[in-house]
């Protein structure tokens, strides 16, 4: 169906309930938004980082709506085919996205980008950061990083380094690393980092960046090697392990962050239902539990809200542009 329709159609349904909460009273209960299970997309692979958060997050939110949410993985083209989907979907209050940077850095990556972010979204809020860290496979000839510096510049485009396509931030992690390096390697891209991480932890892959919600549980048990954060500073999740910017790539710094997302023209109610569910979620003890173990840091309340994801985008949008043109790197 058009959007435009599929506006319209929502509008009138709404409506309908707002009608029928007046005429029917009690019955209205049944009508009551939501009445049946909410779907979140999430871009990437099943098991991966962002599937992590949105599955723990899910969990969480559905205790306040009384309604399961349900996750639907829709992976390609680096989380953008996800967002097409999303912005293109009914906004009938029962289709939301979950995505990270890469709703920001997109617009600049894809010239062909077929929606725009700032634009065709209703903004439900932020969710954490989350740190990244930097592996390589367990029998890389390079123990630490100022070693694997060496071993990069040397070895150039010999090295592979696995990415969940352009619009990952395991992408703008390795496209970073590169140019701090002046160094281009064989990129391998992958529908996510749950197979990324698969591939280098059978060897296929040398090397990747990825987020501490995957990583954690495979740097503890030794499978891979971990050559530092790439925050600026050390986290307590991982308080041995040294930032690349202490190994020497000096000012190195990315950090991920997870916005929730509606069409554009969702209900408010529906908005505002879903936005209090995700607040209440973020203060529930076992979702705050299982982000603080995997190194993800809940944002403050100002973060939370419709007005401060839509602010945020809006700065990273900003921000990342000019770096990403600079660099070069992008889809027709
Ligand atoms: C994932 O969930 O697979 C990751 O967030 C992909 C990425 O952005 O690197």
């Amino acid at each position: 169906m058009p959007p435009i329709l599929a506006r319209a159609r929502c509008t009138l349904a709404w409506t309908a309930v707002a009608l029928g909460c007046l005429a029917a009273g009690p019955a209205a209960a049944q009508n009551a938004y939501p009445n049946h299970p909410i779907t979140l997309v999430v871009p990437f692979a099943a098991g991966g980082p962002t599937d992590v958060v949105a599955r723990s997050l899910g969990a969480a939110m559905s205790k306040t709506l009384g309604q399961s949410i349900v996750i639907e993985n829709r992976t390609g083209a680096g989380g953008t085919l996800a967002s097409t989907h999303v912005a293109r979907a009914a906004p009938d209050g029962y289709t939301f996205l979950i995505h990270h940077n890469g709703m920001a850095t997109a617009p600049a990556l894809y010239r062909k980008l077929p929606y725009d972010p700032l634009k065709d979204f209703d903004y439900v809020g932020q969710v954490a950061d989350v740190p990244m860290t930097l592996l390589g496979r367990k029998d890389l000839p390079a123990a630490d990083m100022p070693a694997f510096i060496k071993y990069a510049r040397e070895k150039g485009d010999k090295v592979n380094l696995a990415n969940a396509g352009l619009g990952a931030v395991s992408q703008l992690c390795g496209m970073l690393l590169q140019e701090a390096l002046g160094t281009q390697f064989t990129t391998v891209p992958y529908a996510g980092t749950a197979p990324a991480l698969t591939a280098l932890l059978g060897g296929q892959v040398d090397v990747l960046c990825d987020q501490t919600t995957q990583t954690i549980p495979h740097i503890k048990a030794e499978r891979v090697k971990l050559y530092g954060v790439t925050t600026l500073d050390r986290i307590k999740a991982l308080p041995d392990a040294p930032t690349l910017q202490e190994s020497g790539l000096k000012g190195f710094e990315v950090k991920v962050w997870h916005g929730v997302y509606a069409p554009k023209g969702t209900p408010p109610e529906a908005i505002a239902k879903f936005n209090a569910a995700l607040r209440a979620g973020l203060k529930d003890p076992a979702f705050r539990q299982k982000m603080a173990d995997l190194g993800a840091e809940i944002v403050p309340e100002s973060k939370q809200t419709p007005a401060g994801l839509q602010t945020w985008l809006q700065s990273e949008v900003n921000k990342w542009g000019p770096i990403i043109r600079k660099a070069g790197v992008y889809a027709d």
